[in-house]
C-alpha cells in the first residue's frame, strides 16, 4: 500500500497500477467471474478522460434504432431522463458495489466500461472478438480535472494537500489507476497491434472533430451506415453544453454516493492553464515526454 494520498486514504498496487482499495476488489472479482461476449463494447479510459461524455456517445450511436436520437427533442431519449453512469455499467464498480448484478440481462450489444490496464483485462475479453474503445486526454487536462474532482468529493481530506505534492505523485505514477503512461501504452500498442480489436482515440479529438471521430466509431464497431443527420443528432444530444443542463445530470446522486453534477465541470481543452504553474505543467511535461519517447505517440495540447 501507498502512503495517505490526497484522493483516497490509501491506494495498493497490482500488477503495476494504483487502485483504491475497493476498485482493487472490484478487480479481482471481475476478473474471475466476467465473461465476455464477442458482441460486447467495452469502453476503457483513465479516470477523468472523457468517460461520461464517451458513455454517452456510444449509448446512443448502439441504441440509435432503439432510441432514434431525432427524438430526443420529444424528451423519450434515454440519456435524457437518465445519467450516462447510470446507462452503461463501470464493470469493477459494479462487482465492488452490487455483486448481484446480472451482467447477462444487459441487452445486447452489451455496453461497459472500465479502467483496468489492458494486461490486467479479464482474460475473455481479450479472447473473445469483443471492441475495445480505448480513450485518452491529455495528462494535464486529465490531472486537472481529477484535482478538482478529488477537492469535491473529499474536501477535507483534501484541504491540507498542496498540489505540488498531488503532481509529484502523479509524476512518479502513484496516481489512480496509474501510472498514466503505462495505462495508455498497454492500449495504444494493443491499437496499433490489433486495429479491429482496440480503437485508440483522444479527448481532443473527440472535442475538436465530434463527428468524425463518431463516424471512426461507428466504423470500428461495425454500426452499420451512419447518416450524416444522425451524427449530427448525437453530437448535439450528447453535447457537454447539452446533457450539463439536464436536470438528470444536474441533481441527484449515483448509487456509490457521487453526485451527478460532479462529472460535469468545464468540458475543455487546455483549461489546466488555470490551475497548473508553468513550472507544474513543466513537470508533468517532462515526464511525459519521456515516458512517451518513441511510441509514436504524440498528444496534443
Ligand atoms: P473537466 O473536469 O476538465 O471539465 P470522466 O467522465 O472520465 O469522469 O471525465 C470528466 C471530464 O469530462 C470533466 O472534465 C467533464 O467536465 C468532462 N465532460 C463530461 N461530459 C462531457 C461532454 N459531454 N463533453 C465534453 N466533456 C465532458
Amino acid at each position: 500500500p501507498s502512503e495517505k494520498g490526497w484522493l483516497v486514504s490509501q491506494m495498493y498496487q497490482f500488477k503495476g497500477f494504483w487502485q483504491t482499495q475497493a476498485l482493487l476488489q472490484g478487480i479481482l472479482k471481475c476478473q474471475k467471474h466476467f465473461e465476455a461476449k464477442d458482441s460486447d463494447i467495452i469502453l476503457v479510459t483513465n479516470p477523468k478522460s472523457g468517460t461520461t461524455w464517451l458513455k454517452a456517445l456510444l449509448f446512443a450511436l448502439i441504441n440509435r434504432h432503439k432510441f432514434p436520437v431525432s427524438s430526443s427533442s420529444s424528451g423519450d431519449h434515454p440519456l435524457l431522463v437518465t445519467n450516462p453512469h447510470l446507462l452503461v455499467p463501470f464493470l469493477e464498480g459494479v462487482y465492488y458495489e452490487s455483486p448481484d448484478f446480472n451482467f447477462s440481462e444487459l441487452p445486447s450489444p452489451r455496453l461497459m466500461n472500465t479502467h483496468i490496464s489492458y494486461l490486467s483485462l479479464p482474460e475473455s475479453v481479450k479472447s473473445s472478438s469483443c471492441k475495445i474503445v480505448y480513450c485518452c486526454r491529455n495528462p494535464k487536462d486529465m490531472f486537472v480535472s481529477l484535482w478538482h474532482f478529488g477537492k469535491k468529493l473529499a474536501p477535507e481530506e483534501t484541504a491540507d494537500y498542496p498540489i505540488e505534492k498531488a503532481v509529484k505523485a502523479f509524476c512518479e505514477g502513484k496516481f489512480i489507476a496509474g501510472p498514466f503512461w503505462d495505462h495508455v501504452l498497454e492500449y495504444w500498442y494493443a491499437s496499433r497491434e490489433n486495429p479491429n480489436k482496440v480503437l485508440f482515440v483522444t479527448y481532443e479529438d473527440l472535442k475538436k472533430q465530434t463527428g468524425k471521430e463518431i463516424t471512426r466509431i461507428a466504423e470500428f464497431l461495425g454500426c452499420g451506415s451512419i447518416g450524416e443527420e444522425e451524427v449530427k443528432d448525437i453530437v448535439r444530444l450528447c453535447s457537454f453544453e447539452h446533457l450539463s443542463k439536464l436536470e438528470v445530470n444536474k441533481e441527484g446522486t449515483l448509487p456509490n454516493g457521487i453526485e451527478t453534477k460532479a462529472f460535469f465541470r468545464k468540458g475543455e481543452i487546455g483549461g489546466w492553464r488555470d490551475t497548473l504553474s508553468e513550472s507544474l505543467a513543466e513537470e508533468i511535461d517532462r515526464t511525459i515526454d519521456e515516458k512517451f519517447r518513441g511510441s509514436g505517440l504524440e498528444l496534443s495540447c
